[in-house]
């Protein structure tokens, strides 16, 4: 399901920050289909999208996060965990940078080589190539972000990761993806069974656009070991219980449902890639939100106004409410409790297939 932490993550409730008086109204409640593993049909209005996360499902939380994050973060602002190795005293812009050399590092791509971004956000790894003489292409399904992406002068293309062959932009020298992957199977897809024929036609595609001992960086959240049933999860569960969390998050970003360990992640890519470095990035990922949600807290002018805009959606969107304003850091709870894991993933293309 989609998580609030990694990629995509909402960091905190801004708008519940900046205007207390929101709190007092009324929240309705709502709860999630008790599905089991069967496709659910789910009405038009509950705000779920039925295919895997569409771009609707991006739009809602991206597009919607878009001025805010980059009023609050920065312009070319990284969405994905930092890299702090454990050392709590860096800054937030230190342990992104240091994510930033550690990707190009493991990606080995010369000056003027070509990489791509398979859900680039607003551009920050791009942006970083660029430095290092290295051209880039990105692609999002975030209006948003596009947007924001070509107001900086970067190559970025609104179409599906998924999707993206040699036929597409031709090849690459490198492939990178961070806090995409999470969105790339829905919950119906998963409860249909395709969730490894999804990942499976993936690393295949991003097979096809390298040459062989090519690398692929990924950076994902997964399932960890605690992960409850789908079953439990409902946002009438006890507050703040697992199951309770996970609904939250699964409002914060619908459409998707993670997957089960790295390994699942490593057998799919295996007829293609070699794993070559594994490490996680859950107490990274920790420590990244809360310095989200510090910046977040930061008041401006131009924030406020911003809120002042989205009153009317709080007023009238019962998703957007449950979404963005419930006043708990959810993805930091499932980290902690190990609901969730992350892992930094670099895989080289096989000369042979396995
Ligand atoms: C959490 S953000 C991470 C952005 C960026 N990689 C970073 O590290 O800052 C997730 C990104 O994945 C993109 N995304 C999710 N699913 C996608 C898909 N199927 N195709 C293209 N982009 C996708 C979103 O549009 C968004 O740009």
């Amino acid at each position: 399901m989609r998580t609030s932490a990694s990629s995509g993550c909402w960091p905190s409730q801004p708008i519940m920050r900046h205007r207390p008086a929101l709190r007092k109204l009324r929240r309705p409640r709502i709860a999630l289909p008790h599905a089991g593993r069967r496709p659910v049909s789910r009405p038009a209005s509950s705000g779920y999208i039925l295919a895997m996360a569409s771009r609707n499902d991006i739009d809602f939380t991206y597009t919607l996060t878009d001025r805010l994050f980059r009023l609050s973060v920065g312009e070319l602002a990284d969405f994905s965990g930092a890299k702090y190795d454990g050392d709590f005293s860096l800054t937030l812009e230190e342990a992104q940078r240091r994510k930033h050399e550690f990707v190009a590092a493991q990606l080995g791509v010369p000056s003027g080589g070509r990489i791509l971004d398979l859900g680039c956000g607003w551009g920050a790894m791009l942006a970083f190539f660029g430095t290092r003489g290295i051209s880039g292409v990105g692609v999002t399904l975030s209006r948003g972000q596009q947007a924001a992406d070509r107001r900086h002068g970067l190559d970025v293309q609104l179409m599906d990761a998924r999707t993206v062959t040699a036929a597409t932009f031709g090849t690459f020298d490198g492939v990178i993806s961070l806090g995409a992957f999470e969105h790339f199977c829905s919950i119906e897809e998963w409860q249909a069974g395709r969730q490894d024929a999804i990942y499976a036609a993936f690393f295949r595609n991003v097979a096809s656009l390298l040459p062989p001992g090519g690398r692929f960086f990924l950076q994902t959240m997964v399932f960890g070991p605690n992960m409850i049933p789908y079953e439990a999860i409902d946002m009438h569960a006890p507050h703040l219980s697992d199951g309770h969390v996970l609904a939250l998050l699964q409002k914060t970003f619908p459409g998707s449902w993670l997957p089960y360990g790295s390994e699942q992640i490593e057998r799919n890519a295996e007829p293609h890639f070699r794993l070559v470095a594994k490490e996680s990035g859950r107490l990274d990922y920790i420590e990244t939100i809360r310095q989200w949600r510090t910046r977040f807290g930061q008041r401006s002018w131009h924030k406020l106004l911003l809120y002042a805009r989205l009153v009317p959606r709080y007023l009238t969107s019962h998703d957007f409410r449950q979404a963005f304003v419930s006043g708990i850091s959810a993805n930091t709870i499932a980290f902690e409790r190990q609901l969730f894991e992350h892992y930094r993933l670099v895989f080289e293309k096989r000369r042979e297939p396995a």
